[in-house]
Formats: structure tokens, sequence, C-alpha cells
């Protein structure tokens, strides 16, 4: 072998090890740092240090603390709903379809409230009203001016409640479509009861249904209101933050007609609690645009119409929020569903809150075409790349992989909003375990995995939106029964409580606990967003004992993990809305 062969090879060797080198240099320079300190992930909640026996110890946000108070309303200035459409605040932004200001919405709704009053007749503290309206700008009026003089709403979050609740709750009044007219006074007919209702219609009733009804039109009610001096001042009177301002019914888990008595301050609560989502360095701004899968009918669904309300956003629900569907939907795929609100005039969303099955599919559309039009080599490059990220704790929309390979299979399914989404919020159900982490892939936007309750206004137990940890499944642990191990094995965690709710799990397995497993046990919970339960005759849920005052039993299993994060199962399925 002649000499220049081993210097060949040594030449060789060298660059390969000065690149090497290079690259470990590089590695270390540009290696992601952690979007969040995982001290600030190790704990999460505030556990009480003593638990009552059979229980587990009682966790808040840890933001809110074991003595903290709980932030009850954004600012001390919201004491009642109309307190959320902010008087100081009067840039105009788009509600579904209709731009409008602080001012004008005020203005509207004030005059629907002197209408109600004067030309319909209903009287504060005593009325009540069925809204059975679809999610709209008619909604959010109507529910301001009930609201502002004291006449409660009721909300049915499906319409198979229709029939029970107006046998057994008869409202004074109710407000519908006028598309639904025709199957609502079929409905009532056939109910035979003996009340008599007023009817207040959205939109132009067919000549035939209303030959000899007494009818009201909810622009005619709008537009006397504005003529009507209602005694000059519109402070005359302010409703009582805590007084009832809606019943918002719901089927339980064992199909019962159940009632959330919500007051103005739960409300608020809830609102602070749905803007403590997103840490303060991406707060909600009038820049965004939030899109809903969660009706207006629903106390979850009204925090987060309220918050968008609050801060001056853009705001509309996806069609499968829309509550009043006579016929059955047409079948849509959630992915269609999801871009129901491309046909209104709002700016492209900026905050998605939706159902798992929505990023489910949502996540597998992106994957699905970032690997047809990628070629295989790039695609798990990129994969690779961005699931090294994750493990670090980082998260980025911008990285040479986005821009080779997924950027543009986001905006082949995602259109213009692949752009503008920037954090989405799960709640609604399971999100199942190893659907996390291709989700954050394909989107790599920060999500957040919440539990939501029919009982409760906003978020109940949220997960850290920059909590990118993915933890190995676990088996199943000493005193755990095979379900209990399986279903939570596969079941991704809800974080934390959020900031104004304490939660606990009754019915825990103490010997187990005590030798060091997880609390496993039904979820309660209590806080200034926990509405109260209506007395019906069954009312199986609400804790009677005194002891136990104000707590809940959502009808779910939670287990927690000693840094105070949950994950819940739903015991029984849930209705399509929760
Ligand atoms: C919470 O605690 C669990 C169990 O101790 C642990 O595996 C995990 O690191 C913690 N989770 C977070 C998000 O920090
Ligand atoms: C409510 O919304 C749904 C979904 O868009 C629609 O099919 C239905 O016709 C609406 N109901 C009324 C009465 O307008
Ligand atoms: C709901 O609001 C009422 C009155 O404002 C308050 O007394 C109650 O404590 C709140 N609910 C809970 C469960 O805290």
């Amino acid at each position: 072998m002649a000499l220049s062969d081993y210097i060949v090879t040594d030449d060789l060797t060298i660059i390969l090890a000065l690149a090497a080198a290079g690259l470990f240099v590089l590695h270390n320079l540009y290696k992601p740092q952690s979007l969040v300190h995982p001290i600030l992930l190790g704990r999460q909640s505030d556990v009480a240090r003593v638990r009552n026996p059979g229980e587990s110890a009682v966790c808040r946000n840890y933001g809110t603390g074991m003595l903290g108070r709980f932030p009850m309303r954004p600012t001390k200035d919201q004491q009642v709903l109309l307190d959320l459409v902010r008087p100081d605040a009067d840039a105009p932004r788009t509600l579904w379809s209709t731009k409008i200001t602080n001012p004008q919405l005020r203005e509207r709704a004030a005059a629907f409230g002197n209408g109600l009053i004067e030309v319909v007749g209903l009287v504060p503290k005593e009325s009540n009203v069925l809204l059975l309206l679809n999610d709209s700008i008619e909604f959010i009026i109507a529910d301001l001016a009930l609201a502002s003089n004291s006449i409660p709403s009721f909300t049915l979050n499906s319409l198979s409640l229709l029939s029970p609740v107006l046998d057994t709750h008869p409202p004074s009044a109710i407000i519908t479509h006028a598309q639904f007219l025709p199957f609502l006074l079929e409905l009532i007919y056939d109910s035979r009861e003996s009340s008599h209702h007023k009817i207040i219609v959205v939109g132009e009733p067919d000549g035939k249904d209303v030959k000899d009804l007494p009818l009201f039109r909810f622009d005619e009610i709008e537009r006397e209101g504005v003529s009507i001096d209602s005694d000059g001042d519109p402070a005359d009177h302010v409703p009582d933050p805590g007084e009832v301002f809606t019943v918002a019914f719901s089927a339980s888990p064992s199909g019962e007609l159940q009632g959330a008595e919500l007051t103005h301050e739960n409300l608020t609560a809830g609102v602070a609690a749905a803007r403590a989502l997103l840490p303060l360095s991406s707060a909600i701004s009038p820049l965004d645009t939030i899109a809903s899968a969660f009706s207006l009918s629903t106390p979850y669904g009204r925090a987060i119409a309220y918050t968008a309300i609050y801060e001056g956003t853009s705001f509309a629900t996806l069609d499968s929020a829309k509550v009043v569907v006579k016929n059955g939907r047409s079948a849509t795929t959630d992915l269609e569903d999801l871009f129901s609100m491309n046909s209104l005039p709002v700016p492209s969303p900026t905050l998605y809150f939706v159902k798992p099955s929505h990023l489910d599919k949502l996540a597998s559309a992106v994957i699905e075409e970032a690997k047809k039009s990628s070629s295989w080599i790039m695609y798990n490059l990129a994969w690779r790349h961005k699931f090294a990220g994750l493990l670090e704790g980082f998260l980025t929309k911008q990285s040479l992989w986005d821009r080779l390979v997924f950027d543009a299979a986001r905006v082949k399914v995602m259109g213009k909003g692949a752009g503008t989404v920037r954090g989405i919020v799960v709640s609604g159900g399971n999100v199942d375990a190893q659907a996390l982490t291709p989700a954050r892939i394909a989107l790599s936007v920060p999500l957040v995995n919440a539990y939501s309750h029919p009982l409760v206004a906003g978020p109940v137990l949220a997960s850290h939106p920059l909590d990118l940890q993915t933890f190995p499944l676990h088996t199943q642990k000493a005193g755990q029964s095979a379900a209990d191990a399986f279903a939570f094995t596969y079941t991704s965690p809800v974080g934390p409580p959020s900031v104004n709710i304490e939660a606990k799990l009754v019915g825990v397995d103490d010997p187990a606990v005590e030798n060091g497993a997880d609390p496993v046990g039904a979820l309660y919970v209590r806080g200034p967003s926990v509405g109260k339960l209506l007395n019906t005759q069954d009312s199986p849920v609400q804790e009677e004992n005194a002891e136990d005052k104000g707590w809940v039993n959502t009808g779910d299993r939670a287990k927690v993990a000693p840094n105070g994060t949950f994950k819940v199962v739903s015991v029984v399925a849930k209705g399509s809305s929760t």
C-alpha cells in the first residue's frame, strides 16, 4: 500500500472529525430551549397538605394559591353581565356577521330590554324567558337585555329538552327563529299545557303561521324600545351580581333534565378563568378572532362568547354549536364544521375552542397532506426534528422544517387560517394520550387540553399551553382497577384546576394512596364559576352533606398526579354538547 493512501485516509478522518465537531457545536448552540421552565410544570396546583379520609387533598391553581383569593372577575368593574361589554372600548369587531361596537351593542340591548317590558309586558323578577335561538347576535342582545332587567333566561343545550322544559318550567315568553315557529307551535299544542307563552320571533314569520297568535317581532320590539323613555336613566335598574340571570338546562349523564342556575358573578368568574387559559405573554387581544364549537346555550360556551366580547375580539360559533335544528343536521365532517365560519364575514380565526374530534381530524389532515407532498426522507427528517424540539419543551411554527414540509400542508388544509391560528383549546371529551404529539407537530401552536362541565361557566381544569411533556404509558398500579388503569393510560392530562376552581377526588382508596399510588376517585369541584344545580325532584348530583357544602359531583372519574395535574375519564358518554 502506498504512503499516499494513508495520507488520503487521514485527511478524510480529519475532515470528518471537524465536521462532527462543528455539528456538535452547532447542535448545542441551536439546541431549542424549553418555552416554560420545567419547575413551573412540576408544580401546577397548590395541593392542600392534609386530606380527608377517603378523599384526595384539595387542589387549587398554583396562580391562585391555597390561601389566595379567587379572581372572581376580569377586573373589579365587571360586576354583572352587561359590564362585560366594556363601555370604554369602542373599536368595532364582527360578531357572527354583524360589525358592531360596544356602545352600539349596549344601545341595542337597552332598547330591546325596554321593549320587552313596555311592549311585551314582561315583569322584572317575575317573568322568565326561554332563549330558543341559534348562536347569533340576537342571542347576545336578548341575553344582555334580560340579564340587565332581572328577567332570568332559560337555555337548552339540546332541542330534545324542549318538551320537558315546557312541561316542568313553563316560561313567560319564548324567543325563537321565525323558521322554527311552526315546529314550536305544534309542540305547544301537543303538550296541551294551559299556560300561554308570549312568543317573540327573529326574522319574518310566514303569514299562515301567525293568523291569530299574539306574536311579537324581535326587530319591532327593539325599534319601539328605542323611542320609549325608560324614565330617563338606564342605570335605574342595576341587577345584583349575586342574582341568578340564567338557568342552563342539559341532560344529566343518566338522561334526566338538569338545570344549572348561574349568577352574574358565576359568569364573570368563568370569563376570568377563560382569559387565564393563555399566558400573559400571549393574552387575548382585540386583534384576535375566536371560533367556538360550544353553544351559547351551555355555561362553558357562554363564558367563551363573553370572553370574546370582553376582550373585543371578533367571534363566531361553528355550525355544530347551533341548537335549534329541527330535522337533524345535514351530515358534515369535523373539518367542514371547523371551517363552517369561513362563510361569515369574520376575520380568519386565531384562537379555536373546539372538541377533540376537530383537533384530531385537523391534525391528521395536515399530516396526510405533508406525507403526500414531500419525499419520504424529507417528511421523516422533518418529523424527527420537530419531535426532538418537543422533547426539549420547544415548539415553533417557523423552523426550517415547517417551511420545507408542514407550512404548505397546513395551507392546503386550512387555507388562510393556517397563517392566523395561534392557539387551540380542546374540551368536551377525552383527548387520546397518543394524539397530542402528532397534533403539536402538525399544527405547531400551543394546545390547551381543558375539562368543561354543564354546571360550570368557563374551564374547570386546563393544561398549560406550553406544557409539551409527554410521559411513557403507565401500567396498572397497586390499588387500581384494570378498567381505571386502562382508561387513564390512554387519556391526556387536563392539567390543574382553573383559577376559579377547587377540585378534589372522593372515594379514593386510602391504603393505595398511603402506598404512594395517585388518588383516583369521583371528581368534585367548587368555586365562583360553578353554578348551582336547580332543585328538581331527583337531583342526585348536589352534595347535601353540610360538611361538604358547595362541592358538586361532576359525575366523572379522575386521577390526580402529585403535582396536581388531573386526568379525567367520563363515566357515561355525554351528549354532543357539553
Ligand atoms: C406531574 O406529575 C407526574 C407524576 O409525578 C410527573 O410524571 C410529571 O412530570 C408531572 N407533570 C408535569 C406536567 O409536570
Ligand atoms: C340553526 O342553525 C342550524 C345550523 O346552521 C340550521 O340548520 C338551522 O336551520 C338553524 N335554525 C333556524 C331555526 O334558523
Ligand atoms: C355563584 O354565584 C353565587 C352568587 O354570586 C355565589 O354565592 C356562589 O358562591 C357562586 N357559586 C359557587 C359554587 O361558588
